[in-house]
C-alpha cells in the first residue's frame, strides 16, 4: 500500500521517530527538489535522503583529476567542525581566527623567501582564483598610478602569460578589462616562452604572469629565466614590469622539493606570490593565499580597513563571510607537519608520480609528456596510431570509479590530446599499483575489440 501523508501527518512526534527510518512517508515518496514543501521532516529523514544522493557523486578519493586535498587527518577535521560557526571577516569578535590566519601569511612568506628588510602583506582568501585577481588587480592599480603620474592613458592595459593559464587568468581579464596577451604553445612547448613573453610587452603590460605548476602538464615555468628577459627589456627600453607568479600548486611543493630553484622573492621582479591552501597545502576547500613582497605593491586604494580588536584592521580580499575552519586547518598542518613532513608528504607524492609515470611509459603505446618532477602532477599522450583514443581510456578507467580525465592542450597544439593525474597526498603506491592495473587491463581489453569506434572529441575538461 502507498502510504498516504495524512496518515503520518497526524501522528504525533514521538511516533514519527520510532518508525524504521526507510519506512517513513518522505523516504516513500518524491522528494522535494526544485520548490520548497510547506511541512518540515525529521533531520535524520533529510540527511539520508541527502547523503543517499550524493552515493552518485563520484568517489573523491578515486577523483585524480583534481587538485584539491580529499583527505585530512581526524584531528583536522574535528578542528574544522569546531570551527565552521566563525566568520573568519568577524576580526573583532573572532580576534584568534584572525591572530592564526596572520600567522598562516607570515609562515607562507617565510617559506617564499619574502626579503626581511621589506614589509611583506598577505591574506588568505577562497581559493587561488581570489588570490589571482586580487596579484593582478594590484598590478592594474600600480600601473595606473605609474601611468597617470606620466600624463598617459589608462585604457588599454595588458597582461602577458602563457596560453597554459587556468581559467581565472582569462576571468581576471574579462571582468577589470585587461587585454590577455598570450605566448602561444609551440611544438613541444607547452608552457611561457621567456623571450616570447618580453617581446609581447609595452609600456601598457601591467605585468606578466608565471606558472608554478601548469594545470595541463604540471610543469614549472622558467620564472628565473622570464625576469632575466625582463632585465634585459627595461635596459633597451626603460620598461619595468612586475612578475606574478601563479604558484596555485607549486608554491607548498618547490619550498618543500626544489629549495634552491630560484622562482619567489629571491626574484626581485616577483611581486606577487599566490598558492592554494587546499592543494598541496594540504587542506580541504576552500582556501587560498596571496602574499606581496613588500606593502607597497598593493596600492592603497585597494585596502579597506575594518574594526579589529578595538582598532583597524587592513582587508583587500574580494570575499566577506567564510568559515574559520580552512584557516585553522592550514595552520594545524603548519604545527602538525612542521617542514620535515611536509617534505615527506610532497616527496612521497612525487616518489608516487614518478613511479607511476614510468610504469605508463613501459605499456607501450603511450609518451610522456612530463613525469611528474616538478609538482607531482604528469600527462601523456598516444605515440602511436591505436584503435581507441585517450577519451575512451579516460571513459574505461571510470568503470573502475578512477577520473583521469583525457583533455586537448591549449592553443597552438590542441591537436595534441593528452590524458593527466595528479597525485596527492594519501595516494599511496597500493592504489597507484591498483590503477595501473586497470590501466593494463583496458588496454588488452581495447586490443580485443576489433571494429571499436574511437572517441575523436570527448567532453572538454575545465581546469
Ligand atoms: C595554476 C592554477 N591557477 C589557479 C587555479 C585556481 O585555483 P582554485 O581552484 O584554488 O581557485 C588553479 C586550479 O587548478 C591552477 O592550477
Amino acid at each position: 500500500m502507498i502510504f498516504k501523508k495524512e496518515h503520518l501527518e497526524n501522528l504525533p512526534e514521538t511516533e514519527k521517530v520510532i518508525i524504521p527510518v526507510y519506512a517513513r512517508h518522505a523516504l516513500k515518496t518524491h522528494v522535494p527538489k526544485y520548490e520548497m514543501e510547506e511541512n518540515s521532516m525529521l533531520p535524520r529523514t533529510a540527511y539520508e535522503i541527502i547523503s543517499d544522493e550524493l552515493i552518485l557523486d563520484g568517489n573523491s578519493r578515486l577523483n585524480l583529476a583534481t587538485f584539491v586535498s580529499t583527505w585530512m587527518e581526524p584531528e583536522a577535521k574535528q578542528l574544522m567542525m569546531d570551527t565552521l560557526d566563525k566568520n573568519m571577516i568577524d576580526k573583532d569578535e573572532y580576534p584568534q581566527t584572525a591572530e592564526i590566519e596572520n600567522r598562516c601569511v607570515n609562515i607562507i612568506a617565510n617559506l617564499w623567501n619574502a626579503p626581511e628588510e621589506l614589509d611583506a602583506m598577505g591574506c588568505s582568501t577562497i581559493g587561488s582564483s581570489e588570490a589571482c585577481m586580487l596579484g593582478g588587480m594590484a598590478f592594474k592599480w600600480k600601473w595606473k598610478e605609474k601611468m597617470k603620474k606620466l600624463n598617459k592613458p589608462t585604457d588599454k592595459p595588458n597582461l602577458i602569460m602563457g596560453k597554459n593559464v587556468q581559467v581565472c587568468w582569462d576571468k581576471f581579464c574579462r571582468y577589470w578589462e585587461i587585454e590577455p596577451r598570450f605566448v602561444y604553445c609551440e611544438g613541444d612547448r607547452f608552457t611561457i616562452d621567456p623571450k616570447k613573453a618580453a617581446e609581447l610587452c609595452d609600456e601598457n603590460t601591467i605585468g606578466v604572469v608565471c606558472i608554478m605548476g601548469s594545470t595541463f602538464d604540471g610543469s614549472y615555468e622558467p620564472v628565473l629565466r622570464v625576469s632575466e628577459e625582463l632585465d634585459k627589456l627595461q635596459e633597451e627600453k626603460g620598461l619595468d614590469i612586475p612578475i606574478h607568479v601563479d604558484a596555485a600548486s607549486g608554491g607548498f611543493i618547490a619550498p618543500f622539493l626544489d629549495p634552491d630553484l630560484l622562482w619567489d622573492f629571491r626574484v626581485k621582479r616577483v611581486k606577487s606570490i599566490n598558492t592554494s591552501g587546499h592543494k598541496y597545502g594540504l587542506v580541504y576547500p576552500g582556501v587560498g593565499w596571496i602574499v606581496w613582497r613588500d606593502k607597497d605593491e598593493l596600492a592603497e586604494d585597494l585596502i579597506f580597513y575594518v574594526d579589529y580588536l578595538g582598532g583597524k584592521m587592513a582587508t583587500f580580499a574580494i570575499n566577506f563571510s567564510r568559515p574559520g575552519s580552512q584557516i585553522c586547518a592550514q595552520y594545524y598542518n603548519f604545527l602538525r607537519l612542521g617542514k620535515k613532513g611536509y617534505r615527506e608528504i610532497q616527496q612521497t607524492c612525487r616518489d608516487i608520480a614518478m613511479y607511476l609515470s614510468s610504469e605508463i611509459e613501459k605499456m607501450g603505446p603511450f609518451k610522456l609528456i612530463t613525469k611528474g618532477d616538478n609538482i607531482p602532477v604528469f600527462a601523456w599522450t598516444l605515440k602511436e596510431e591505436t584503435n581507441f583514443s585517450l577519451y575512451d581510456m579516460a571513459d574505461k578507467l571510470r568503470e573502475h570509479g578512477w577520473l583521469v580525465p583525457a583533455y586537448k592542450m591549449p592553443a597552438n597544439r590542441e591537436d595534441l590530446i593528452v590524458q593527466r593525474i595528479v597525485v596527492k597526498n594519501a595516494f599511496s603506491y597500493d592504489l597507484a599499483n591498483m590503477l595501473l592495473k586497470d590501466l593494463r587491463k583496458n588496454l588488452e581489453f581495447f586490443a580485443h575489440q576489433k571494429g571499436f569506434i574511437k572517441k575523436e572529441e570527448g567532453h572538454q575538461f575545465r581546469h
